[in-house]
């Protein structure tokens, strides 16, 4: 264990083409499908650790002020898994930065998981490889599994019980198709219904949710094949219909749960504009009304133009893709 020195560990959010929503057990967050995603860049939470065996708990400052309890004992409860690994009950000081907008569909969740199950690793020198660290991430939030590797990835829904083969693997690094990202923020609130929960409500009451389950193979093999071909088409016609098909499956739950506002629309309508235009690009949406159009490198500059001047949209940030989840500071 590394007491009283400070590691800080930075990772990168991750944008599911083959979306993840469903948990087959919700303690870990074993997920009911598998998901692939893509790991961006520019974007990032930074999160630093020191043991310090006089605290009598977890401290936690989360952009420059004390985290609401709730989200403290979250960061508690995942550490404790590392505690009961290295036997040793010390307690820290934490500390996670993100550089954009927190909790409207951007996953901020997955970065600051990823990057602090990495830094707890050195902080506790439990030397854990990168497939254990993604099924710990996967503990703090499903989604944060994915954020451990860079580039494309894929998560493994797995189906023994305990979730040991529930985690995310590296499909292709993020230099062999830099595909760019242009995320359209449509609003600046906090979601109104957290994953989990949506997750929970879809499970119980839509009347598609087994559908979507069972489909989801099918999706998972035809991105793949996408992927491996660097077919942007394939990808294309497989990612939104992964998305629109969650967001129907999550407006049939009882009550339904809509993310979307009226720019989303717009956006969504500006996009099959240009797709018909034969630029490649296409739309993606999370659990939020923040829309994300992935393109080609040559296309970016007319699917930047075309989106900032939807009305509505606030404000327009462009990545590539990153890579995974690695320490910045405090190494050796
Ligand atoms: O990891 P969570 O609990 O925030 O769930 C993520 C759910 C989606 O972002 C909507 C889809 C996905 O695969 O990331």
């Amino acid at each position: 264990m590394i007491i009283g020195k400070t590691i800080t560990a930075q990772a990168h959010p991750n944008i599911a083409l083959v979306k993840y929503w469903g948990k087959r057990r919700k303690e870990g967050n074993i997920p009911a499908v598998g998901s692939i995603s893509i790991t961006l860049d520019t974007l990032y939470s930074r999160t630093s650790i020191r043991l310090e065996p006089a605290l009598r708990g977890d401290r936690f400052i989360f952009n420059g002020a004390p985290a609401p309890e709730a989200q403290r004992r979250r960061v508690q409860m995942f550490l404790d898994i590392f505690r009961r690994r290295a036997g040793r009950a010390v307690f820290a000081r934490i500390e996670s930065e993100n550089n954009f907008p927190t909790a409207a569909g951007l996953a901020s969740s997955a970065s600051g998981f990823a990057a602090l199950a990495v830094a707890a690793n050195r902080a506790f020198q439990l030397h854990l490889e990168e497939r254990e660290l993604s099924r710990l991430a996967r503990q703090g939030s499903g989604s944060a599994a994915r954020s451990i590797f860079g580039g494309f990835v894929e998560m493994h829904a797995g189906t023994r019980p305990d979730g040991s083969d529930a985690f995310a693997e590296p499909l292709l690094a993020p230099e062999a198709w830099p595909l760019r990202v242009v995320i359209c923020i449509t609003s600046r609130q906090e979601k109104s219904i957290g994953s989990t929960e949506g997750m929970e409500r879809t499970a119980a009451t839509s009347p598609f949710y087994s559908a979507w389950v069972s489909s989801s193979k099918d999706d998972l093999a035809e991105i793949r094949r996408a992927i491996r071909g660097k077919n942007f088409r394939e990808l294309t016609e497989v990612s939104e219909h992964s998305c629109l098909k969650m967001h129907g499956l999550i407006l049939s739950a009882r009550p339904g749960i809509l993310y979307w506002n009226g720019t989303t629309v717009e956006l969504i309508h500006r996009i099959r504009a240009l797709q018909r235009d034969g630029v490649p690009v296409f739309f993606t949406i999370d659990a939020g009304p923040q829309v994300k159009a992935v393109c080609l490198p040559e296309a970016l500059s007319d699917v930047v133009g075309a989106l900032k001047r939807v009305d509505g949209v606030r404000e327009v940030l462009v990545t590539g893709l990153g890579q995974g989840a690695r320490i910045v500071e405090g190494d050796g």
